[in-house]
Parts: C-alpha cells; sequence; structure tokens
C-alpha cells in the first residue's frame, strides 16, 4: 500500500503560518512552507479545519462543510494549495468533522426554526427541562443534552453545547455527507481523517450507571454499516483515510482498517497516551506507567498485525501535550528524548504522522495564567477543577500539563518576533523556547531533532523492513526499555529505547544483539554506543 512507506505531517493551520499580519495563520501560509515540508520528505497532508465556523472549538464546530472561513483564506487559496502541494509530490488530506456541526449550521438553525425535516437531522428527544435526558456527560465537562425552550426538547452534544451531534439513522444526514466527500475530493485532495467517526452511531439512550455514557455510543451498533455506505457510496475506498477512535477496542480498529472492509487505510487510537491519567482521569496527574505502554503497544502492534488491520503511529496532535515535554525530559535530555521517543514509534508498524513542530522537539506551552488559555476544554475544565476543590497553582500544574492548548502554540519558525509566525498579535502565544528551539536553526544542523525525523522518514522509504515486516518485541520485562525487532526477507532492525533518563542495562545483553544485527542504522548519542544504554538513548541495529 502507498501509505505503508509514507509519513503524514499534521498542521494545525491556525498555528501553522500567518501571511497577513492577522495573527491567523491562513491556507496562503501553507502555501508558502510547502518547500520546507517537501525537504521534511513527508508525502501527505493532514490540514485541521478550516471551514466556515465559530471557532468555538477552533473550527471542530463546523457551520458549512464545502466552504472556506475567509480567515484562513479563499477557495482560491485552496486550490492554489493543492496544485502547489502535487507539485512538490505531496496530497492533501482533510478533516471531516461527521459526528456533529456547529449549532451556526444552517441545518441546525432550520431545527431551531420549527423545521421538522432539519430537527431530524441532529438527535432531539421531547423534554429535557431541568433535568437532562440522560446522564451523559459532554467530553468537554458538564451534561450532554441542551434543553431548547422554545421546542420543548433537547439536543445531544458529546461536545461542545455548539456541537450537536448529527443523527446518522436518518439517510439524508449521510447523504449530505458523502456529498461533502465529493466535493473535496473533485477538488483534488488524496484523502481524509475522519473526526471521532466511532462515536457515529448511538445505541440506547439510557442512563450510565457506572460511567459517562460512552459505552452507549462508542464503537455503536451501526457505525462498520454507516462508514461502509460512506466510503463506498462517495468512491473514496482505496484514497487514504484515517479514523479517530475514541476509546476503541482492538477488534474494532481491526474492522474499521483491514482493506477486506472496505471501510478506513487506518485508524488512531488513544491508549498510549492515557498511560499517565490517574485512574483514567485526563485531569489527574501521574508518572507514565511505561510498563503499561509497552503492553498497549506489544497488543495493538501484534493483534492489528494478525488481523490485517494497519494502525496510525503518533504520539502527538492538536489535542495532545508535547511529546517530549511529557514522556521525555524537555531540558537536560531535550535533544535525547525528542529523538528516542521519535524513533520508538517511527519503526513500529503502522503509517507515522508527525504533528507541527514535533520534528523541532517543540515543548509545552509553558503558560502560567488561565487567561493564556484559549481552548474551550481547558477553560471548561479550569473551572470545574477549582470548584472541585483544587487551589490555583494545583488547578494550573493540572492544566498546565494538560491542556490541548500546549500544542496549539504557534509554529517556531525563526528566534526573531513571534517565531516568524506573524507580523501582528497572535491569536494564541508564541512559546518562549522558539529563541532557541526553531526551524531556520535546526533545519541546517545535521544533528538537530530535524535532521533525524527527516531521516525517520528516509529510512521508512528506503527500507522495506519498516513498511512491511513482521514485529516482534523484546525485553518483556524490562519496563525501562522499550524495544522490537522487524524482520523481512533476511532483513532485520532491531530497535532498542531507553525510556529513562537514567543508564540503564538491557535483560539480553547489548553484545549478544550484536552477534546478529551487528550493524548500527541510527542512534541519538554522536559517540560509539556503549554495553548500556545511556539516558534516553535509542538504537536502531541491522544485520
Ligand atoms: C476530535 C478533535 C478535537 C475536537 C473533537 C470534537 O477529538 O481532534 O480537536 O475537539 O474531536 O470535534
Ligand atoms: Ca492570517
Amino acid at each position: 500500500m502507498s501509505f505503508h512507506n509514507e509519513v503524514v505531517y499534521q498542521i494545525y493551520p491556525k498555528s501553522f503560518q500567518d501571511t497577513n499580519g492577522d495573527g491567523w495563520g491562513d491556507l496562503a501560509g501553507i502555501t508558502q512552507r510547502l518547500d520546507y515540508l517537501r525537504d521534511l520528505g513527508v508525502r501527505y497532508l493532514w490540514i485541521t479545519p478550516f471551514y466556515p465556523s465559530p471557532q468555538r472549538d477552533n473550527g471542530y464546530d463546523v457551520a458549512d462543510y464545502c466552504a472556506i472561513d475567509p480567515r484562513y483564506g479563499t477557495m482560491d487559496d485552496f486550490d492554489t494549495l493543492v496544485c502547489e502541494a502535487r507539485a512538490r509530490g505531496i496530497g492533501l488530506m482533510l478533516d471531516m468533522v461527521f459526528n456533529h456541526t456547529s449549532t451556526a449550521h444552517a441545518w441546525f438553525q432550520r431545527a431551531l426554526a420549527g423545521d421538522k425535516h432539519y430537527q431530524d437531522y441532529y438527535i432531539f428527544r421531547d423534554g429535557g427541562k431541568g433535568a437532562p435526558i440522560t446522564n451523559w456527560q459532554s467530553k468537554f465537562g458538564g451534561t450532554a443534552w441542551e434543553y431548547v425552550p422554545g421546542l420543548d426538547k433537547s439536543y445531544l452534544h458529546l461536545f461542545d453545547v455548539t456541537q450537536a451531534d448529527l443523527n446518522w439513522e436518518n439517510p439524508a444526514v449521510r447523504e449530505e455527507l458523502k456529498n461533502v466527500l465529493r466535493f473535496w475530493k473533485a477538488r483534488g485532495v488524496e484523502g481524509f481523517r475522519f473526526d471521532v467517526v466511532n462515536l457515529i452511531s448511538k445505541g440506547a439512550f439510557e442512563d450510565d450507571a457506572t460511567g459517562d455514557g460512552r459505552k452507549y455510543y462508542t464503537d455503536g451498533p451501526h457505525v462498520h454499516e454507516y462508514l461502509q455506505e460512506l466510503v463506498h457510496d462517495a468512491g473514496i475506498d482505496g484514497m487514504v483515510t484515517v479514523g479517530e477512535m475514541s476509546s476503541t477496542s482492538i477488534a474494532n480498529c481491526i474492522r474499521y482498517s483491514n482493506p477486506a472492509e472496505h471501510e478506513l487505510a487506518m485508524t488512531f487510537s488513544f491508549h498510549h497516551l492515557k498511560v499517565d491519567y490517574k485512574d483514567g482521569d485526563k485531569w489527574s496527574l501521574m508518572m507514565p506507567d511505561f510498563h503499561k505502554l509497552k503492553q498497549l503497544f506489544a497488543d495493538w502492534q501484534e493483534q492489528m498485525t494478525a488481523g490485517g488491520g494497519w494502525n496510525a503511529l503518533f504520539w502527538c496532535n492538536h489535542d495532545q501535550p508535547r511529546i517530549v515535554s511529557r514522556f521525555g525530559d524537555d531540558k537536560k535530555y531535550w535533544k535525547e528524548s525528542a529523538k528516542m521517543l521519535a524513533a520508538a514509534i517511527h519503526f513500529l508498524r503502522g503509517t507515522p504522522y508527525i504533528y507541527q513542530g514535533e520534528e523541532l522537539g517543540m515543548t509545552n506551552a509553558g503558560f502560567t495564567n488561565i487567561d493564556e488559555y484559549r481552548d474551550v476544554e481547558s477553560i471548561n475544565y479550569y473551572k470545574i477543577l477549582r470548584a472541585a476543590g483544587h487551589s490555583e497553582a494545583e488547578t494550573l500544574q493540572i492544566i498546565g500539563e494538560r491542556s490541548r492548548d500546549n500544542s496549539r502554540t504557534p509554529m517556531q519558525w525563526t528566534a526573531g518576533e513571534n517565531a516568524g509566525f506573524t507580523t501582528g498579535t497572535p491569536w494564541l502565544a508564541v512559546n518562549a523556547t522558539h529563541t532557541s528551539i526553531n526551524a531556520e536553526r535546526e533545519a541546517n544542523d545535521p544533528g538537530s531533532i530535524h535532521a533525524f525525523y527527516k531521516e525517520l522518514v528516509r529510512l521508512r522509504k528506503e527500507l522495506p523492513v519498516i513498511a512491511d515486516g513482521s514485529i516482534a518485541f523484546l525485553e518483556r520485562e524490562n519496563d525501562d526499555v522499550l524495544a522490537y525487532e522487524r524482520t523481512l526477507d533476511g532483513k532485520t532492525l532491531r530497535v532498542l529505547c531507553n525510556l529513562r533518563g537514567t543508564e540503564t542495562k538491557t535483560a539480553t545483553p547489548l553484545a549478544d544483539y550484536r552477534k546478529t544485527t551487528p550493524g548500527t542504522l541510527l542512534g541519538n548519542y554522536p559517540e560509539e554506543p556503549r554495553d548500556t544504554l545511556r539516558p534516553y538513548e535509542c538504537l536502531v541495529l541491522t544485520n
């Protein structure tokens, strides 16, 4: 498959490059930076939503699926981007937010005005005044139902109150969404990313006695049927597609991504990014549990492979804190740990995704005041945590580690004013680290994190064992070292990653690994390997 040996780069356009000084990144900004992306070697760009939107959830509240928000530019800018990208061998993947629309969408507005046809586009239930229809919680905090007095009905919103869930049981809704895909495909888009697409099929509307309601709509009763129908009718089977799967299971992801099912090309799952959630709660801090992390990687890699599924490989996106600050060390071992974390996932089976700035080792935002945050989830949880009795300092510490704004600070192009992102006032503050962490400095430094990512992208194209080799996990009982072996036609790669900031021994001596894989393909220390792994050291050995 063409996407097995390629890498996808994710762009959050609002924070990528501004060209007109309004402090917002725009489509022309992406076009301006295409050479940088070509030099990195990435094949596809996943661009998060730039459609007209009230921006309550930064564009994931879509008001019109087939237009461009003027703050991002025009349809001409979009066509130029497609064309210029293609000239550099790059294809675009657009973000399809099909679980919900903004309440500003014309469909919802007609529903609100009393139009029954459009009310059936959403999930309205009679009543709900004072007592929500079910006890389900919104992913952004609070009840998932909003009562509309004028209609004496409530609508479901699994996310913000301005993001109303669509009713996929209605065939008219499914037809509308197919048309959206046809529209963008005809404009030259090569693939799609589907937002929280495993939540589209709702089961019973019942109170959840033990949880927040997710068991009733996650990987719901008709989700596979709906996806098959969508993909078939819109003519996107075989395109590069990825579904964002919230709290999913391996068995479902096999079905979503096995080509024989004609659903999607691959899936994002998030279990590996919850190993530092205490009792599964994002807002309770804990040191990462690397034992669990290793187990999850092994389970997903082995079982997805056995079932013919395909993983999207990633640490970072616009919803996750920066990985070097999270599982690495963004100070003393900044460079080493960023490179090790990159190697840890780029050699797995699946298609790697690089989130803008990850290739520079960008770090968490470092905000110290709630006024610096913009994300609706951070602001809601600030209030929830304060009301639950956490002190201001504790609350800011939690938000500081978990906020989605950590990844949304502007791309760091230069050491200059506003990191070269804008000549105006950025919509979200630029990270103070830009004076030392920036593309200008790293792109010309052969020892940089950027150079390391570039090498990872290149190796995946060069060595079929990375795309198609089998995988077996090593050092299974050793919590400090993530290690695995890839094999194809007599070629073997062994990937050894020290997850800790201290020197550590492998269970099988390195000398033994070297007997059958004597060559060093890649490492993150300039000096020769030793017989122990140095802090955050990664080594890729080959025969
Ligand atoms: C996905 C997006 C996230 C958004 C949510 C609701 O998780 O990645 O940014 O808030 O869906 O659309
Ligand atoms: Ca702009």
